[in-house]
């Protein structure tokens, strides 16, 4: 009899075929993802997970799947969803697909820049309420971006790919914040790691690239926002839950910054009567960071590579780090 993989939600084929070679592979075909009770009940026998961000993996799914579980890969460069030190101390192997989606992110994160300092979401909205009347030369204004201030918070890999592709197109300069001194920042882009407090007061542009921890939570908040420059856009492609939506709210509305571009929120989906869909000085995408076929795919023989590994004890090629 083969192993059993329990995969959370339909992932590209890349990744099926490769588990399906070797395993008994039961897909939630479901649209939506499991909910709690579906969870525990399918995950049961099983000795690896496919599981996605959106999935809580803590200690009552570790349990519910039994001792034979080896190994949990997460469909996501992000691992906030998992007890990681839980899986480890049970020797579950925990792995998340970095690098692959570098490049689909970064590309989200600038496009929410320029939409953000752009106001594409309000002028969108005015083509399709058909209240596009003429043009207007002192309406929609933005700001350029050329030559003005980057300030990427957590400076890793994503983080170095918005500011490589925002000092090669705009020329923008770059401060940024990281736990340890990165030279070949310093080198390559021209860049210094200052504070957050200096970053805040110094962007014109400030993008989120930080894992989600007990540290992180909130990290943007009142205090946050009312040092940033009135013309300061925020861009969050990072995890929801670090900025404090209520605060954000409140600085967008009252203008206290300029505009923000979300494609995370916190909680997801942004629950309906969330006072952020009517602001027209916030753009909001549904967590597409990783949304290419390219980075997908990769992510998907990622994980299965994972698992496979995972299954038979052997280390696994993408640890979560
Ligand atoms: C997406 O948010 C990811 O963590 O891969």
């Amino acid at each position: 009899m083969r192993n059993k993989i329990f995969v959370t939600r339909i992932i590209p084929d890349a990744g099926l075929k490769l588990l399906r070679e070797q395993f008994d592979v039961d897909v939630w075909q479901e649209f939506l993802p499991p909910n709690r009770e579906a969870l525990l009940s399918r995950v049961q026998g099983a000795v690896g997970l496919l599981s996605l961000l959106s999935d809580r993996i803590d200690t009552e799914v570790m349990d519910a799947a039994g001792p034979q579980l080896r190994g949990i890969a997460n469909f996501a460069v992000g691992f906030n969803n998992i007890d990681v030190a839980a899986a480890i101390a049970r020797g579950i192997a925990v792995g998340n697909t970095p690098d692959v989606l570098t490049d689909a992110t970064a590309d989200t994160a600038v496009g929410l820049v320029i939409a953000a300092v752009r106001h594409f979401q309000s002028s969108i909205l005015q083509v399709r309420n058909l209240q596009w009347k003429t043009w207007e030369p002192i309406g929609q204004l933005g700001h350029d971006l050329n030559g003005k201030t980057l300030g990427i918070v957590g400076m890793g890999r994503i983080g170095a790919a918005v500011a490589r592709k925002l000092v090669g197109g705009w020329g923008m300069k770059v401060v940024y914040t990281s736990r340890s001194p990165k030279p070949e920042i310093d080198k390559e882009f021209s860049a210094t790691r200052v504070s957050l407090e200096q970053l805040l007061s110094q962007s014109d542009v400030i993008s989120l690239h930080t894992d989600l921890n007990e540290q992180t939570k909130h990290m943007i908040s009142h205090r946050e926002f009312a040092i940033m420059k009135p013309n300061a856009v925020i861009v969050n492609t990072a995890r929801g839950g670090v900025v404090d939506q209520d605060a954000l709210y409140s600085a967008l509305k009252s203008k206290v910054i300029f505009a923000a571009g979300l494609d995370v929120t916190d909680p997801e989906p942004l629950p309906a009567d969330s006072p952020l869909r009517e602001l027209d000085n916030c753009t909001i995408l549904p967590h597409i960071g990783s949304a290419t076929f390219e980075a997908r795919d990769r992510m998907a023989v990622m994980a299965a590579q994972n698992l496979i590994a995972a299954s038979t004890g052997k280390s696994i090629p993408f640890p979560v780090r």
